[in-house]
C-alpha cells in the first residue's frame, strides 16, 4: 500500500493544494465583516464542493451553505450541514424529487425558483408533506438575465402560485447580480451591484405590502462583499470565490482605487512538476488542460516566481519560458501555480491536500464534484 504523502514534496502531481493559513483568514474575514455589518452569511459551495470546506464556514458562523446543483446538496447534507439552499432553478422531475427527499428525510433546505412550472413540480412532489415543509425562495433576475423572474409583477405572480400550494412556504428572495460581480474598479462594481440589489430590495417590499412572507434577500459575490454587506434590506451573503481566491478575481481592483483586489488571500493552488527540460529556452510541466480551468483568457501564474511564464501547451503538459530575468527550473523542481479560476480548477480533481506550510495537514475529498 502506498503511503500517505505526509510533506509537500512527497505529493504526486500535478495536485490541488490549499494553504489552511490563508483559508483560514479568508474564512474569519468575511464572517467578521458580515458579523460588524448585522448581515448573515450563506457561502457558496460551488468554488469548493467540499464538505471540509463547508464545516469550517458554518463554525465561523455561516446561517447554512449555498449549492448550485442537486448533487452538491445532497453532499452537503450527508455531511451534516444545515441551511443548504439551493440557488439554481430545476425543470427536471427526477432532481425536484431528490430535492424533496433531501426534506422528507428531515433536512432543513430551502430552494430559489425560478419559474412556475418549478412551483408545480415542487408541490406535485411533495404534496405529502405537512403544511409549509418545504422552503422557498422566489429567484429574481436583478440584470443578470441568467435566471428567475423579473421583479415586480413576474415575482408578485410566483408569490401567489406559490401561496396556493400547501406544502410550499415562502420565506423571501434570491438575487444574484453575476453581471456586477466582476466588474473592474470599485466604484464601477458598486454602481452596478446597489443598481440590482435596489431591484431586489423594492421586490422584497412589493411582496410583504401584498401580505407575503419574504423576509430573506440572500445575494452577493466575492466581488461585492463589501459592498452588498451595507445595503439596507440585504439579510445573507452567497460569496463562494473568497475561500481560494484566484487571478481572474484579482484584477477587478480593490476599494480605495487599489489596482488589483486584495481583500482576500490566494489559498488554492497547483501543484506541478518539471518533467522535461531538454531545451534552452523551456521546460515543460505535467500541469496542462487538466489541471487548470482553461475559460478565461488569464495565465496561471508560477508563485514568488514572476520571471517564469507558464503556458498551456496541451491536455497534461504546461511550458514554462522566461519573462524576465531570473533562471528557468530544472527536471524535477517543483512549481506551484495560482489557478486563473478557482471552481472550475478544483471541479477537475478528487481531492484537495490541506497544508499547514510543508506538512499535509489533511486529505479533504472534493465529495460534491459530480455534474448532477
Ligand atoms: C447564485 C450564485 N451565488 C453566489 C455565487 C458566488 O459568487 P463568487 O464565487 O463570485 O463569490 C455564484 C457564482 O457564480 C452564484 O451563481
Amino acid at each position: 500500500m502506498t503511503r500517505l504523502p505526509r510533506t509537500k514534496p512527497e505529493i504526486p502531481t500535478p495536485a490541488l493544494l490549499v494553504d489552511l493559513d490563508r483559508l483560514e483568514r479568508n474564512l474569519h474575514r468575511l464572517a467578521e465583516h458580515c458579523r460588524a455589518n448585522g448581515v448573515s452569511f450563506r457561502p457558496h459551495a460551488k468554488t469548493h464542493k467540499c464538505p471540509n470546506v463547508a464545516r469550517l464556514q458554518i463554525a465561523a458562523g455561516a446561517v447554512g451553505i449555498s449549492v448550485a446543483t442537486v448533487f452538491e446538496a445532497e453532499a452537503m447534507v450527508q455531511a451534516g450541514i444545515r441551511g443548504v439552499l439551493l440557488t439554481s432553478p430545476l425543470a427536471e422531475p427526477h432532481k425536484v424529487d431528490r430535492m424533496v427527499d433531501l426534506v422528507r428525510g428531515g433536512s432543513e433546505v430551502l430552494i430559489a425558483v425560478g419559474h412556475a412550472m418549478e412551483v408545480d413540480m415542487l408541490a406535485a412532489a411533495s404534496s405529502d408533506l405537512g403544511p409549509s415543509a418545504l422552503n422557498v425562495l422566489i429567484d429574481l433576475d436583478v440584470g443578470d438575465r441568467r435566471t428567475g423572474v423579473q421583479p415586480g409583477d413576474e415575482a408578485v405572480t410566483l408569490a401567489q402560485q406559490i401561496a396556493t400550494k400547501k406544502s410550499l412556504r415562502l420565506r423571501g428572495v434570491q438575487a444574484y447580480a453575476g453581471h456586477a460581480s466582476h466588474v473592474v474598479g470599485f466604484a464601477e462594481r458598486a454602481m452596478a451591484s446597489q443598481a440590482a440589489l435596489a431591484l431586489a430590495v423594492d421586490a422584497k417590499q412589493l411582496l410583504k405590502q401584498k401580505g407575503f412572507e419574504a423576509d430573506i434577500l440572500s445575494c452577493g459575490s466575492t466581488g461585492t462583499w463589501n459592498i452588498d454587506s451595507r445595503f439596507a434590506g440585504v439579510t445573507e451573503l452567497q460569496c463562494g470565490s473568497y475561500v481560494f481566491m484566484d487571478i481572474d478575481y484579482r484584477r477587478i481592483g480593490g476599494s480605495d482605487n487599489a489596482p488589483l483586489f486584495v481583500d482576500f488571500e490566494h489559498s488554492l493552488t497547483v501543484l506541478s512538476t518539471v518533467i522535461s527540460a531538454g531545451h534552452a529556452d523551456r521546460v515543460t510541466v505535467d500541469a496542462g488542460i487538466k489541471a487548470f480551468s482553461t475559460e478565461t483568457p488569464f495565465r496561471a501564474e508560477a508563485v514568488d516566481q514572476p520571471h517564469l511564464v507558464y503556458t498551456r501547451t496541451g491536455d497534461e503538459f504546461g511550458i514554462i519560458t522566461l519573462g524576465g530575468p531570473g533562471a528557468l527550473p530544472k527536471l524535477g523542481d517543483r512549481l506551484e501555480f495560482l489557478p486563473p479560476h478557482c471552481d472550475p480548477t478544483v471541479h477537475l480533481y478528487d481531492q484537495l491536500y490541506a497544508m499547514r506550510g510543508e506538512q499535509v495537514e489533511a486529505i479533504w475529498p472534493i465529495r460534491a464534484r459530480r455534474e448532477n
